[in-house]
């Protein structure tokens, strides 16, 4: 998994940054080879776990070697034009690949192939197949079309594909935490956002699927689980066959119920659906984590307004004491967009504000990168001058650095309780987990005989703006 609180740094990429290469899942069992990489957001890392599934039924193993694969493939982010362009340059190295191997075949899927559709194979000489997010289960077909010297497209959108009957195959895991889908796609419209555009229409997965799915990870020796949507508190599901309701509270509880060992997570949350009923679950079960990554955008309203946030500053900064009367050693996080069009140096200035009122532990920043097709690119300007923008991005990385800092100097002297997922990366004999709040923590193994998946009370004593170190509690 990902490091999330090292990553506390200007993305220009995607919220992960960086691509990665899956393991190979005993390749000598098929026939086939595959490589993927993948790019953006969580939801993208998950789907391409459901493609590896699809794809071992069609007869291909995955491989880490691009050399050796037969079939190479991108999970693409559209998010800003930056993890657009590192695609493209990705798929510039993958033609010195195909050259080498003339039969192996390349394809595009995820949020960059919905959004160019067959303008990619125009672009793109090199790819024999484009596949958008809803589409994943054709992919057995187009391959066969392409392996027949034919390129494909299938960009479809769909109503209701949540893939629920799918089991993820858990690729880069480290056997403790895993990611669950439990939604697909986004009815917000932020102005700014080409997520509506290339994920379709929101759908609610199967509640009895994601608890079973938990149940097995749980069963399988994961310890923490991440209910993900664009959107997690706007899940709804109708059982036809109960005619029962499951909002994303219910379904949070039932995940919790599985076991007190099991760590729930979830993200993301829009601020204008996180309910008090979500906040009061998060309460009553311990092992639900206290931690809510609750994207501000900007801190000014009439920003707010045009970005279609449909919250004002005071609305937003009144959720924020709410979660902290609740639950008041919540983690809190954000989303930051700097030089949203027509944006002034006032309003920039009530966003260093709200994050000094919020008092983020991290936040994920960037400025603001015009998206084709978008209401904001349909109508407003995109007239903040780029160094303008990059100044203001800068200040608000600054202020996050000091935010974070002090964040972590608060908890020298706490006790946390901290899921082991691995090994230090610095230091083999140092363990690496997170309490609670999602806050990453690295503690000497000492003589006890601990290890990955097992729960152990920590102090710190120390800290970095992205780590906190501790000792284990005698
Ligand atoms: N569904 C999630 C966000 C997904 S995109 C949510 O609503 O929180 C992740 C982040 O990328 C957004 O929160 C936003 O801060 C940023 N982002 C999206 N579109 C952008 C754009 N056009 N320019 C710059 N940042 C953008
Ligand atoms: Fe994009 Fe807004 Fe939907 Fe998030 S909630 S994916 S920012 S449209
Ligand atoms: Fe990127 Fe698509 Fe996710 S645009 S951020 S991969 S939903």
């Amino acid at each position: 998994m990902m490091d999330l609180m090292t990553d506390n740094k200007v993305h220009d990429e995607s919220r992960q940054g960086e691509a990665y290469a899956p393991f190979a899942n005993d390749p000598n069992q098929y026939k086939k080879k595959f490589y993927i990489e993948s790019y953006g957001c969580q939801m993208n890392f998950s789907d391409s776990e459901i493609v590896a599934s699809i794809l071992n039924s069609a007869g291909y193993g995955a491989t880490r070697d691009m050399e050796e694969a037969d079939l190479v493939l991108l999970n693409t982010c559209s998010i800003r034009e930056k993890a657009e362009q590192t695609i493209r340059k990705r798929l510039t190295e993958f033609r010195k690949a195909k050259m080498r191997k003339p039969g192996m075949l390349v394809g595009v899927l995820g949020c960059m192939a919905e959004r160019l559709k067959a303008n990619l194979l125009e672009e793109e000489k090199l790819v024999d197949m484009v596949v958008g997010p809803d589409a994943y289960r054709t992919l057995p077909g187009l391959i066969v079309e392409a392996e027949g010297g034919q390129k494909s497209v299938n960009v479809l959108l769909s109503r209701d594909e949540t893939y629920a009957d799918i089991s993820p195959v858990r690729l880069e895991s480290n056997g403790v935490s895993a990611f669950i889908s439990i939604m697909r796609g986004c009815n917000n419209m932020c102005s700014f956002c080409v997520v509506p555009f290339t994920r379709g229409r929101e759908r609610s997965r199967d509640a009895q699927s994601i608890v079973a799915e938990a149940q097995d990870l749980f069963d399988r020796g994961f310890r923490e689980v991440t209910l993900l949507g664009q959107n997690v508190d706007s899940y709804y599901f109708v059982d036809e066959k109960s005619n029962e309701t499951v909002s994303f509270a219910n379904l949070m509880e039932r995940v919790a119920l599985i076991s007190p060992d099991l760590r729930v997570r979830f993200s993301t949350s829009h601020p204008k659906d996180i309910t008090d009923e979500v906040l009061h679950v998060m309460a009553k079960y311990e092992n639900i984590c206290n931690y809510i990554h609750l994207p501000v955008q900007s801190g000014n309203t009439r920003v707010l307004q045009l970005m279609n946030r449909t919250y004002t500053r005071e609305w937003y900064m009144k959720k924020v004491d709410r979660i902290k009367e609740i639950i008041p050693d919540c983690g809190i996080s954000s989303d930051i967009i700097a030089g949203f069009c027509s944006e002034t140096e006032e309003e920039h200035q009530d966003t260093l504000s709200i994050m000094d009122y919020s008092q983020y532990d991290y936040s994920y920043m960037f400025f603001y990168s015009e998206r084709p097709g978008t209401l904001a690119a349909r109508r407003y300007k995109d007239d903040v001058p780029e160094d303008v923008k990059k100044r203001r991005l800068q200040e608000i990385v600054d202020k996050q650095y000091y935010l974070s800092l002090d964040s972590n100097k608060r908890d020298v002297g706490r006790t946390y309780k901290v899921l082991i997922e691995g090994e230090s990366k610095k230091d083999a004999n140092a363990w690496m987990g997170r309490n609670s709040q999602n806050k990453v923590i690295v503690f000497a193994k000492e003589q006890y005989d601990l290890k990955k998946g097992d729960y152990i009370n920590v102090t710190v004593t120390d800290c970095t703006k992205g780590t906190l170190l501790a000792v284990i509690e005698k």
